[in-house]
């Protein structure tokens, strides 16, 4: 199968008519996939070849693609990776190769380093590749280094330009809003530019998610098929340009957006870009997830082996709406219902503004003495009395104009002079890059981590995105600045916070999915990947963003939207919660939670630690399918939900990644009026469709459990 796939570099050495043979300069190597660059006779680096390593054209036969770092101002007129002007005025760049290393970090990481100079000017830039064998994930990135000795002006500063070659090109987006996150849109690009980015700066990802999928030839299919995955590890304004040129190459020119984001690189600092992160599968999507989730596990994530907590959130319960009573009453239900963690969140600090609302208060990080007169540490008394562990909510970047923060420190929050106040979510963005304002942002999560030993868990929330984007800190030269040294500190923050408080498990969230990346994920065990959390739109979020993140790290909670048993069904097959009054279920819904918390509590090794198998999509049809299969196949977990009425559409299903040799053991769980009989069958014959899953109502689905019996 693999043998017969003519990649798009293949073509690409068949069709190509402007380039010269060469030897390889580098070679990174995956398991399956090979790139590789090569210098041409006048010192410039070329793309040769990204694909199969099975297809690698023969030796000294590399054709010279594409320059692998194009700069704008000399030979080169299309979208450049790098724009600098030199401290002469100089606006062009030439960069040819010195040197390069290749060094192997551990068995299976490869880091390779490709110096390159300017053919005239002490400018140098290092083109930075780590290759990841197993999970065959390139990750890519760019070092400026000045040597002149004034500074240079740096304008586009991109972390990766790949070429391809082939007939067409089907770009995937993972677009959306607030409460619409990552929907996937697919399009055939035409000649000329297409753009995806966000010039938002911070709660960057809320309109797109820096991530895309580009197939070759004709649009990405989940089994088979060529297909790039890419995605940018940097939570900040991104941009990834897709110009299809008039030879019908196509580059894609990823990285940190050069929008009003130009500065002045001194002498002797570098600069380093983001790490974009590309996946290629010659056997279509399904294959390039399952890399990305094994890479997010061990590599992109904090604690990726480590099984996640089932909680109960407060927010969709009581939304600003509580007490210390109340909550009490919340710990005793979530610890009867078997939830093994709770999240307190927004609304439980501010006197002179209470936060009784999103209009006051933020900033202000007192506990509310009329809410909790006992404070945090009363409730963590209570908690730890019940036996349930404890989280709770922060928004340490942010401000509310309404509170006693910015009364003092107006000058803290991101604006420009002379310019009315724009609110959003009635808030302000704290400058991080103002030191003092980084230290008062960081003591938020460290002092209550501190004083209240029993805190186990942190969410923290980003709920605007920069407007006015101007910083009394930074001197009028650097306030182009802004975003770039924002994101400096603001990690320094989380890393700091993770490495002061290690046994603290952090929730990524930016109102739903505006930080959506891997650079910030680096810190976090998970993320919040939407408010919206009426089950049948879930479905379509989970599912796409599944395409590049395991499903421990999307948080999906159950809430009153949605029929109970359709929502748990959704939500399990990512990281269970819930946001629920427990006071308010009936008997019966409550001992429902409560099986389907013991449910899942059995099957969610299989969940969050098993290889994902998407099976049907919910954008082809009324019905969505997807597993999860453990290391050794021997058990599986098959989620199918019905999103319409469709008593005549086909109900087999063919699973996949099931052992075809085993007889599994087939049930349906999570019911008490299973719709499926209980049956044996092959593993092969399950995988051949020959099992009929019967839903045919809207809002219907099923969980089903397979266990490999033991062969005899
Ligand atoms: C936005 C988040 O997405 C919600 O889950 C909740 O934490 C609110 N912020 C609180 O203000």
């Amino acid at each position: 199968m693999i043998q017969k796939v003519l990649t798009a570099a293949v073509v690409l050495l068949l069709t190509t008519t402007f380039t010269q043979a060469q030897d390889a300069l580098v070679t990174l190597e995956t398991k399956d996939n090979a790139l590789v660059l090569s210098k041409r006779n006048d010192g410039r680096v070329f793309y040769s070849y990204y694909g199969l390593k099975d297809n690698l054209p023969e030796k000294g036969k590399f054709p010279l693609f594409w320059e692998a770092y194009p700069c704008a101002g000399g030979d080169y007129v299309k979208e450049p990776a790098l724009r600098v002007v030199h401290a002469d005025g100089n606006t062009s760049t030439v960069l040819v190769y010195q040197s390069h290393e290749t060094k192997k970090i551990d068995e299976n990481i490869t880091e390779t380093h490709i110096l390159l100079k300017d053919e005239y000017y002490p400018f140098f830039v290092t083109l930075i590749f780590k290759a990841y064998y197993r999970e065959n994930l390139i990750a890519a990135c760019t070092e400026l280094a000045n040597r002149e000795d004034k500074p240079v002006m740096v304008y586009q500063y991109a972390s990766q330009s790949m070429p391809l070659r082939a007939n067409s090109y089907y770009m995937t987006q993972f677009h959306g809003t607030h409460n619409n996150e990552a929907n996937m849109v697919e399009e055939k690009l035409t000649p000329g530019i297409k753009v995806l980015d966000s010039k938002r700066g911070i709660r960057a990802h809320e309109m797109r998610s820096p991530l895309f999928l580009l197939a070759p030839n004709q649009g990405a299919n989940e089994n088979q098929g060529e297909v790039y995955g890419g995605t940018l590890a940097w939570s900040g304004s991104f941009q990834f340009a897709f110009e299809v040129d008039e030879r019908n190459t196509l580059i894609v020119t990823s990285g940190a957006h050069p929008f009003a984001s130009h500065f002045a690189l001194e002498p002797n600092k570098p600069f380093r870009t983001p790490e974009m992160l590309t996946i290629y599968s010659a056997e279509g999507t399904g294959k390039m997830s399952r890399d990305y989730h094994a890479w997010g596990r061990k590599y992109g994530l904090r604690e990726g082996n480590q099984i996640r907590s089932i909680l109960l959130n407060n927010w969709e319960a009581t939304y600003f709406n509580f007490d210390h009573d109340k909550l009490v009453k919340l710990f005793q239900g979530a610890k009867d219902a078997g939830f093994e963690l709770f999240l307190l969140d927004d609304g439980w600090f501010g006197n002179k503004h209470p936060r009784n609302n999103d209009k006051a208060g933020l900033g202000d990080w007192a506990h509310n003495e009329k809410k909790l007169p006992r404070g945090v540490a009363g409730l963590c008394e209570e908690a730890e009395r019940i036996g349930i562990p404890f989280g709770i909510w922060v928004e340490p970047e942010m401000v509310n104009p309404q509170s006693e923060l910015y009364e003092t420190h107006p000058d803290w929050a991101i604006h420009q002079p002379h310019r009315s106040l724009h609110v959003l979510r009635n808030q302000m963005i704290l400058d991080q890059t103002n030191p003092a304002v980084k230290d008062f942002s960081y003591s938020i999560t460290a002092d209550l981590l501190k004083n209240n030993p029993y805190i186990s868990f942190i969410k923290w929330d980003a709920n605007r995105y920069i407007t006015n984007g101007g910083s009394s800190y930074l001197s009028p030269e650097k306030q182009s600045e802004l975003v770039w040294r924002y994101h400096e500190a603001l990690y320094e923050m989380m890393d700091k916070t993770a490495k002061e408080f290690p046994h603290i498990r952090m929730m990524l969230c930016s109102g739903g999915g505006g930080r959506t990346d891997y650079k910030a994920l680096s810190y976090f065990h998970e993320f919040w990947p939407s408010d919206n959390t009426e089950p049948m739109k879930r479905i379509f979020i989970q599912w796409g963003y599944s395409h590049f993140f395991p499903a421990m790290t999307q948080a999906a909670h159950v809430t009153k939207r949605g029929n109970i048993k359709f929502s748990f069904d959704v939500a399990m097959s990512c990281r269970l919660g819930m946001d629920y009054d427990l006071e308010k279920a009936s008997k019966e819904d409550f001992e429902f939670i409560k099986s389907a918390i013991a449910e899942y509590k059995r099957i969610r090794d299989v969940v969050q630690l098993g290889v994902l198998y998407r099976l049907v999509s919910p954008y082809d049809s009324p019905r969505c399918a997807l597993m999860y299969v453990n290391d050794d196949k021997s058990r599986a977990i098959l989620f199918v939900y019905q999103m319409e009425d469709d008593p005549n559409g086909t109900k087999l299903i063919s699973l996949q990644g099931l052992n075809p040799d085993a007889t599994y053991q087939i049930r349906e769980i999570n019911t008490s009026k299973p719709v499926l009989q209980e049956r044996q069958m092959k593993g092969s014959d399950l995988m051949r469709g020959q099992m009929a899953f019967p839903l045919q109502q809207r809002s219907t689905s099923m969980v089903v459990e397979l266990t490999a019996l033991p062969s005899r």
